[in-house]
């Protein structure tokens, strides 16, 4: 079975992390967010991926190769513009005619879900289109279906305002979809598959719903991308003692560490500091004394100083942040960036890479 997850997106919403590197190569937990989701699809049997990109197709490309390493193999479809969320598939018709039916990913999900069994609803349903389901209390961020009984979708309504949505049942990003429905997708340009190719489908096939109930989580703001973090560090119970039997950073004297956490290789943590709970330090990085960090995620080669205070934030590769600066509730650092002591930094601040933020 080909899966092709859709990696094309700039990840506007957070930038500037993804000024540098498109939203898929971030870390999740020990890995990055498109290792995860693959490494996910290749436990479940999936061996050919197409991954459909076009914003900074080198970066990923160089991380993921051909895919051995991760036990699949992987194909690239690249877009020199973007083609939205339905137009690559149709771009990617090479690797799809034949196979019968295959299954589409937005590359920006953290969820635990188990596509055999939305795989075996779509063939006893004889779906044209699947699409999985997520219920939430407020619906209204969100693509909402508006379906029967027994499960077959009528509309979509796109980000309903408050107390008009047809269910609470959102479109979570994964569908399964019949080779045919390749043909309802126009050639060489933009194309939505919520605003044009579902609606479509709804009139002429049959499309349903299959609800998934455990873990997802769409990255791709600030908060939800830490709280995929959270997920992922509480789900592997990384910083416990049992499955971490050799320390691979150093830290100086009465350094605390809560769990969940974890440490890259190399990084070197000062006296007296807070680690956790739900961190990422990266690899190579160095914390000076005193020093708090709770919900952050810090990439490689970042330099913390001494008395800093980081909650609820992200720290860019090789970003430098000075002595008793405090960054919290989504205050981010691009790569590369440096953060001077006694900087007052505004509420909601961006700083962009390479940035001197004084
Ligand atoms: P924002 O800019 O913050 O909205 O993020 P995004 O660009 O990732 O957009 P969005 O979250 O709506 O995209 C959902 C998924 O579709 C993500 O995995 C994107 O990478 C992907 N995606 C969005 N637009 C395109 C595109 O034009 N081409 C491809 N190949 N993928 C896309």
């Amino acid at each position: 079975m080909i899966a092709v997850i859709l990696v094309g997106g700039f990840g506007t919403r957070l930038r500037p992390l993804t000024c540098t590197r498109p939203k898929q190569l971030l870390p999740l937990g020990n890995t990055t967010l498109i290792e995860y989701m693959i490494g996910r699809l290749a436990e479940q049997g999936f061996r050919e991926i197409v991954l459909a990109i076009g914003y900074q197709p080198d970066a990923l490309k160089e991380v993921l190769g051909e895919g051995e390493k991760l036990g699949v193999t992987i194909h690239y479809s690249l877009e020199d513009e973007p083609l939205g969320t339905a137009g690559p598939i149709r771009q990617a018709e090479n690797y799809l005619r034949g196979s019968g039916r295959f299954l589409v990913l937005n590359g920006d999900i953290v969820s635990d879900m188990n596509y055999q069994q939305i795989l075996d609803q779509h063939r006893s349903n004889q779906a044209t289109a699947s699409i999985a389901l997520y219920r939430v209390c407020d619906p209204s961020r969100y693509g909402v279906v508006d379906i029967t009984s027994e499960g077959q979708i009528l509309a979509f309504i796109e980000k309903p305002s408050a107390g008009t949505a047809p269910s609470n049942l959102i479109n979570a990003g994964c569908y399964v979809l019949e080779e045919s429905v390749l043909d309802h997708i126009p050639l060489g340009r933009k194309v939505s598959i919520e605003r044009e190719t579902f609606p479509l489908l709804c009139e002429k096939g049959r499309v349903h719903g299959w609800e998934h109930k455990g873990l997802w989580i769409d990255t791709g703001t600030p908060a939800s991308y830490l709280e995929a973090n959270r997920e992922i560090l509480a789900a592997s119970q990384v910083g416990s003692s049992i499955t971490r039997p050799m320390k691979e950073y150093s830290e100086g004297k009465y350094v605390q560490c809560y769990r969940p956490y974890i440490i890259g290789r190399h990084t070197k943590i000062g006296d007296y500091c807070e680690i956790g709970p739900n961190v990422t330090l990266g690899r190579n990085v160095s914390i000076g004394a005193n020093t708090r960090i709770r919900d952050a995620v810090i990439l490689n080669d970042a330099e913390i100083g001494e008395g800093v205070v980081l909650k609820d934030t992200i720290i860019g590769q090789g970003a430098i942040i000075g002595n008793k600066i405090r960054l919290e509730k989504f205050q981010l650092v691009g790569d590369r960036a440096t953060v001077y002591p006694g900087a007052i930094v505004p509420p909601g601040a961006r700083i962009n890479p390479d940035e001197d933020f004084r």
